[in-house]
């Protein structure tokens, strides 16, 4: 059997960086799926990490067909997915009656749907030993209005994960899902359409480095952890959420029309 890694998102940011992460452990993986929409991002990545085992593999996760391409190139081999990290994600900082109906779908379409049928179609490859890493994200405490589709699909992948972790443990499989706060990538760009390439206000001071959230949460996967947030300032969070009343906080959010 090959032990192949499929990582979503690996044209940019968090993604890219795990690759990255895969990519010096020489003897972890045959072949290193690098899924995006960006050929050339992936033909650069791999060229820049001069690592034969990168496979580039073209596909829109928006698209109905999506999910029979990945499976049908599955079935091409006696592949083991050892290692499945569901990293692409977008959202729109936007009320949501100043989205289009096809950016929201597109949001729920690859954060949660793509993610979820990628989940699905990889377990039959998976034995004991795999593992599948979900990027959430620390949106995922609590409601944002603002980015509230956004945050809603990221609680959604979060407790997906960590139901199909209780559900993969019997047969040795650990799901972790990842909460990080604002990590330093083309996400933010992307999410206000290009107005604001960075972090403002609080969160400059606590954006995370995409690199060393990789290797964090990998390490924190490998040790068997079901969710991991990164970073104290997301920790803190966590917990306030747990405790603050989310009515309470609510009411502290306001959203400029
Ligand atoms: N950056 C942050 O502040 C932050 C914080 C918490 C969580 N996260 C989460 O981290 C994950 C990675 O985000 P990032 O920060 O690395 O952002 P990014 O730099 O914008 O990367 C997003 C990735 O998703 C891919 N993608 C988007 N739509 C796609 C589609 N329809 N089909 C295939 N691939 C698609 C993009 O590839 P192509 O454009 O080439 O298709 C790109 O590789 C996301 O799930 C995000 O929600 C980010």
């Amino acid at each position: 059997m090959k032990d192949i890694a499929i990582v979503t998102g690996a044209s940019s940011g968090i993604g890219k960086a795990y690759v990255r992460e895969l990519s010096q452990d020489k003897n972890g993986y045959e072949q290193i799926w690098v899924v995006a929409r960006r050929e050339e991002k992936l033909l650069e990545l791999k060229s820049s990490l001069e690592d034969a085992r990168i496979v580039p593999v073209v596909l829109d996760l928006n698209s109905p067909s999506f999910a029979d391409e990945i499976e049908k190139k599955l079935r091409e081999d006696e592949y083991n997915v050892k290692l499945l990290i569901n990293c692409a994600g977008l959202g729109k900082r936007a009320l949501v009656e100043d989205q289009s109906v096809q950016a929201l779908g597109a949001t729920l379409d690859v954060n949660c749907r793509a993610l979820t049928l990628l989940a699905r179609i990889c377990i039959p490859y998976m034995h004991k030993g795999s593992g599948m890493i979900n990027v959430a994200s620390s949106a995922a405490f609590l409601p944002q209005p603002g980015f509230s589709v956004y945050a809603a699909s990221k609680s959604y992948v979060t407790s997906f994960s960590r139901a199909l972790a209780v559900e993969l443990q019997p047969s040795g499989i650990v799901v972790t899902a990842v909460c990080p706060g604002p990590v330093d990538t083309e996400f933010q760009a992307n999410a206000t359409d290009g107005k604001a390439s960075e972090f403002t206000g609080f969160r400059k001071y606590i954006v995370a480095d995409p690199v060393k959230l990789a290797a964090a949460s990998l390490k924190a996967h490998r040790s068997g952890r079901n969710l991991y947030v990164y970073g104290i300032s997301q920790k803190m969070l966590h917990l306030a959420s747990k405790i603050v009343p989310i009515s309470l906080m609510l009411k502290f959010m306001k959203v400029k029309k």
